[in-house]
């Protein structure tokens, strides 16, 4: 299926594409049970995807937040300049609505829009040109970003080794080798023997439904389990690595990714396993200073009373369902980036090394 992945795994799946002028999702909501691309009509299903989770995963949204942004003004190409410029302001801001917590999604609206203004000598319809371009662009890059994760990444995987994930921090999050799996790819390609397990994650089940399904595709040796067993996994040996992705890391090393995944860092602490996150420079906001800033989105009640179709829980039952937590930085061994493994203390290294 991605026909321009250069990792070497052929059936890496392709989680978004953007081919004459439209941009076409894999709906994920539907894996692993039906594998469904979906073509993008407008600015507003894109917007609605991004919601429902079609499309999903801090990188993944980042990039159909660009192409979707395109979708809001092509058919506006022939208005004076200034006004374009403020459609194209209003359009960013309506797409960064849809989802909160992930940092790359306003990142790439942002990067759009600084685009935009610094060629505002151009026509409506250059500047759309330009746009489309730097879409790409935000797209292109990104598949070198996992390469570069894995590369730093994968040292850490040796042969016999089990390691963690949680959530889908993969192929399907991203455009190629994802951010926590890239060195798992890597080090699959490199022949280490080694064991992946992936946490099911509740409430919508990205690890069962998505990690485990791509890895398998893969080849990997992956074992699926619920999020309640990792401490158990933990207690008898079978996990020596915990790796997982991130939607925002704040300046001090606070980390938010999917909810439950503080737990599992708490869980590794208590067990002495290192516990890496991998993200993309993208990803980190060196402008919230720590954790207590993130906003955490909060999701329909219905993901927790239902499992499926199927009612789980009593009717008018009150329900909290928040869809990421962050992870206090101390907890934390190192961040694996495209340009190498940061370490503690966070603060100074990571303000060194995005200076
Ligand atoms: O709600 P989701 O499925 O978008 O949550 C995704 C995660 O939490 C991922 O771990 C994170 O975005 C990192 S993706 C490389």
């Amino acid at each position: 299926m991605a026909d321009n992945n250069k990792s070497g795994y052929s059936n890496l799946v392709k989680t978004l594409s953007w081919e004459n002028g439209v941009l076409t999702l894999l709906d994920q909501t539907k894996l692993p049970v039906e594998v469904i691309n979906e073509p993008q009509g407008s600015i507003e299903q894109v917007w609605d995807s991004i919601k429902k989770l079609k499309v999903r995963g801090a990188p993944a949204i980042g990039i159909a937040g660009a192409y979707g942004l395109l979708y809001g003004v092509k058919d506006i190409q022939d208005m004076e300049t200034s006004r374009f410029m403020d459609v194209l302001k209003e359009k960013a801001a309506y797409l960064d609505s849809s989802r909160p917590t992930a940092v790359n999604l306003s990142w790439a609206l942002k990067r759009m829009v600084a685009k935009a203004e610094t060629i505002t000598d151009l026509s409506a319809a250059e500047i759309y040109e330009v746009l489309e371009k730097e879409a790409i662009a935000i797209h292109e890059e990104d598949k070198a970003l996992c390469r570069g994760m894995g590369e730093n990444g994968k040292v850490l995987i040796k042969d016999g080794m089990g390691v963690l994930t949680h959530c889908n921090a993969g192929s399907l999050a991203t455009s190629e080798l994802g951010t926590a799996t890239a060195p798992m790819y890597l080090a699959h390609e490199d022949g280490v023997k080694f064991k992946v397990y992936s946490d099911e994650t509740r409430p919508l089940l990205q690890g069962a439904r998505l990690t485990s399904w791509e890895l398998q595709q893969s080849g990997l040796d992956v074992t699926l389990i619920c999020d309640n067993m990792a401490a158990f996994m933990m207690s008898k040996g079978f996990i020596d690595l915990v790796i997982v992705g991130t939607d925002r890391v704040a300046a001090n090393g606070d980390t938010a990714n999917k909810i439950g995944t503080m737990g599992v860092a708490i869980l590794a602490k208590h067990f002495g396993i290192p516990f890496y996150v991998a993200c993309p420079s993208s990803t980190f906001d060196l402008s919230t200073e720590k954790g207590d800033e993130i906003v955490i989105e909060e999701r329909d009640a219905e993901e927790v009373t239902f499992f499926g179709e199927r009612r789980t829980g009593p009717e008018g039952i009150q329900v909290r369902n928040p869809a990421f937590d962050v992870t206090p930085n101390e907890l934390i061994a190192g961040f694996i980036t495209e340009n190498g493994i940061v370490r503690p203390p966070f603060k100074e290294n990571l303000a060194k090394s995005f200076k």
